[in-house]
């Protein structure tokens, strides 16, 4: 039996095992960010990010580590090109660190900075892997942190200052400029909840922050789009479906509340909806720092989104919320829920404007217990990459235009407030020898990369 929709198929053999083949065209590919991977803090004139300076203040990450050497990617970047060319996936997110190409946050740039990134884009395209670079992945420059950070205004004009730099330099190369990743992250738990850098907790902060990196997305796409006209203009949302922990109308509530902060913050204004009105009343944000012209820049039409997915959660208004016993979960305690990711892909479509989608993160952090032969036998995260690439293609089929997939992560890396406690990765990184072994979730990926098809478990 053959079910055909657009250029994507299902066939039911005879065992009950289905096939689900994905589009020819479909991106297979992994993703990372600097920080997380890139280690060499001060080489070639870097200055220190948020991040460098928010590690070494006593209590915040998890282990008490820092990214100083983390994946050693800056050192060895070839032999992990060569990895990623080895593996067959024909895609790679990396982050570029701004501190790295604008010590300074603002004026010359540090061009020994920029230069790791021309060989790292040169090194890809060579390898045949297409590079999906994102501007900004968290690492704020800590003098721009010194004038305010993203509560300054200033900042997101230095960041399109930023960003014309490495377009001009990279944009003979990139076919697809993504501008920020996560800004509901950065503004939520960098400035509200205080568990990122730069550690604060004030509403009213975060909500300042999240105006300015929504503009920060705008100003800087003005700036990709005069000087890269024929690149395609990008930003990275994460997306965490929110459902009310009971039907009780507080609970309910504080679940719109939340789906708007979460999901829709970002999304509704770069989609042309503008802020979701009750919430900023709810939260009493006086828009103050929405400036005439902000929404008609930040609403400029892009030409991708970029769709990070783990899991959804469940919002009650006292907090009290617990997942029952049983439910599963990774190793930070989230839970595994793929339909949400299929529902979510179908909901963005029906809402937004935006002409087509990329799934930029998704995976998990598992136990990575069992070894045989040497390498990890994690069918847990085979099992959590296959059945979220289900829903993709279930989402594909009902005609939401995906084009590809990309696992979090290419590597075990620093996952920010835990350290190196949770392996994210589908290579396995020795911190002691950072040896990479790719584990069995890697081959399983390679293989489905390299055929653009699998079997679901019968
Ligand atoms: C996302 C981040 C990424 C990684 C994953 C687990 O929020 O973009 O850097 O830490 O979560």
């Amino acid at each position: 039996m053959t079910n055909e929709s657009a250029s994507i198929m299902t066939t039911t053999a005879a065992t009950d095992a289905e096939e689900l083949v994905f589009p020819p065209d479909f991106i297979w590919g992994s993703a990372t960010s600097a920080f997380q991977v890139e280690g060499a803090p001060l080489a070639d004139g870097k200055a220190p990010s948020i991040w460098d300076v928010f590690c070494r203040q006593e209590g915040t990450i998890a282990d008490g580590s820092n990214g100083d050497i983390a994946c050693d990617h800056l050192n060895r970047f070839e032999d992990d090109v060569a990895l990623i060319r080895d593996l067959g996936l024909g895609a790679y997110r990396f982050s570029i660190s701004w501190p790295r190409v604008v010590p300074g946050g603002r004026g010359p740039v540090n061009q020994p900075g920029l230069d790791f990134y021309d060989r790292l884009v040169d090194a890809l395209l060579a390898a045949g892997i297409r590079p999906f670079p994102t501007l900004y992945h968290w690492d704020l420059p800590q003098v721009l942190q010194e004038g305010g950070g993203w509560v300054a205004r200033s900042t997101a004009e230095a960041f399109a200052d930023y960003a014309e730099a490495v377009v001009a330099r990279l944009g003979d190369r990139i076919d697809t400029w993504t501008t920020l990743n996560e800004p509901f992250v950065v503004a939520n738990h960098g400035y509200v909840t205080g568990e990122h850098a730069p550690g604060h907790t004030s509403m009213d902060e975060g909500m300042a922050a999240s105006h300015h990196l929504n503009l920060a997305h705008g100003l800087a796409g003005v700036r990709i789009r005069s000087l890269a006209p024929s690149a395609r203009l990008a930003i990275v949302l994460n997306f965490t479906p929110i459902e009310p922990a009971t039907e009780s109308p507080e609970d309910r509530e504080a679940a719109h509340h939340q789906h708007n902060l979460e999901n829709r913050w970002y999304s509704d204004p770069i989609g042309g909806l503008g802020y979701p009105d009750d919430t900023a009343d709810h939260h009493r944000w006086d828009r103050a720092e929405v400036l005439d012209g902000d929404l008609g820049l930040i609403s400029a039409p892009i030409d991708l989104l970029g769709v990070n997915y783990y899991t959804r959660s469940f919002v009650s208004a006292d907090d009290s919320f617990e997942l029952p016993e049983g439910t599963p979960v990774n190793t930070m305690g989230w839970e595994i829920h793929p339909p949400s990711l299929g529902s979510l892909l179908r909901d963005l479509d029906d809402r937004y404007p935006f002409p087509r989608y990329l799934i930029t993160e998704n995976g998990a952090p598992m136990p990575d217990q069992t070894r045989i032969d040497g390498r990890i036998e994690d069918d847990d995260r085979l099992a959590y990459i296959r059945d979220h690439l289900a829903q993709v293609h279930g989402a594909i089929a009902d005609g939401v235009p995906i084009e590809g997939y990309l696992v979090w992560s290419l590597f075990d890396n620093f996952e920010w407030a835990w350290g190196y406690g949770p392996r994210f990765g589908i290579v396995e990184v020795d911190y002691e020898t950072q040896q990479r072994i790719p584990k069995k979730s890697a081959e399983w990926f390679s293989q489905v990369a390299r055929r653009g098809r699998f079997a679901t478990p019968s």
